[in-house]
């Protein structure tokens, strides 16, 4: 069983439903609200967590009605929350609006993440004993910077995803060892990716490809009825993370298969597949 340790961020979703999202100056009706727990490292921990993975989850909450109820959703998924401080202030709020073909476009609020400044010994151990660290860009990036030199430096593998896009300094891409982006992220980082032993590129609906010491590879999209792409990379990437010790095709297919599942249900953590779930759909793919 992997052992993966997340150093990222956790959120509430304030997720509205609408027919259309609006254009810019525009107001439109909605058609349903809900708050469900997100933030992308969070939602990469219970994708991981659900794949089969150990993990450990270091972050932040603030002190505010939300706290409670994005760390549970951790508590509950059976991921470790010794690492995930209270911090003065808000929590990370993301607004959130889907339209009925599945779409999103999404606000991040950063909150008690933008307040994750630094890194404890304790977090630095638990980077420094696990096989893999998972991180994104949803924290302060001198942080990403610190977890991920401490992982190279103690042969802990480094999976970057770098999302919500942003420039990153070269430094920091040397210490990565793998890096999951979407065809988007792909494009705007452009050269700066040849440097990086192994790449995943997600194609949305159209499945997957690997790029790396093992040649390229791909997987093929898996076909569901889309309610909700909301957290559907991030669950593609926890489970990714999962199985990457069974080498990048195994990997590649469970990562797109708990991705599609992802897409099925309104809502980050709430759409997150269980190890069964996935495993149903793997086994009826050819
Ligand atoms: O990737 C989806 C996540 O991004 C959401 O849960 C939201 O919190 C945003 O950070």
């Amino acid at each position: 069983m992997a052992r993966i340790v997340v150093v990222g961020s956790i959120s509430m979703d304030l997720v509205a439903t609408t027919t259309r999202r609006p254009e810019p100056g525009e107001t439109v009706l909605g058609t349903g609200f809900a708050m469900v727990p997100g933030g992308k490292g969070s939602n990469q921990a219970i994708a991981a967590r659900r794949a089969g993975a150990e993990v450990e989850f270091v972050g932040a909450v603030g002190t505010d009605v939300f706290a409670a109820d994005v760390r549970k959703v951790l508590d509950e998924a059976g991921v470790g929350t010794a690492q995930l401080r209270s911090v003065d202030g808000p929590s990370g709020i993301t607004v959130i609006v889907v339209d009925s073909s599945g779409e999103n476009s999404i606000i991040v609020v950063g909150g008690a993440n933008a307040r994750m400044t630094s890194l404890s010994d304790a977090d630095l151990a638990a980077v420094a004993a696990a096989d893999m660290v998972l991180c994104q860009l949803e924290i302060p990036i001198p942080t990403v910077a610190a977890a991920t030199r401490h992982a190279r430096a103690h042969g802990t593998t480094v999976l970057l995803n770098p999302s919500p896009a942003q420039e990153v300094p070269r430094q920091l891409w040397e210490n990565v060892d793998i890096a999951v982006v979407n065809q988007g992220e792909a494009a705007q980082l452009g050269s700066v990716l040849d440097a990086v032993p192994h790449v995943v590129t997600t194609r949305g609906g159209s499945g997957a490809v690997y790029r790396g010491p093992e040649g390229e590879l791909s997987h093929p999209g898996v076909g569901v009825d889309v309610v909700d792409t909301t957290g559907a990379g991030d669950t593609f990437t926890g489970a990714l993370a999962a199985h990457w010790h069974e080498g990048p095709l195994t990997a590649l297919a469970w990562a797109c298969t708990a991705g599609a599942l992802a897409t099925t249900k309104l809502g980050a953590s709430a759409s997150i597949p269980e190890r069964a779930e996935i495993e149903r759909l793997l086994s009826r793919q050819p």
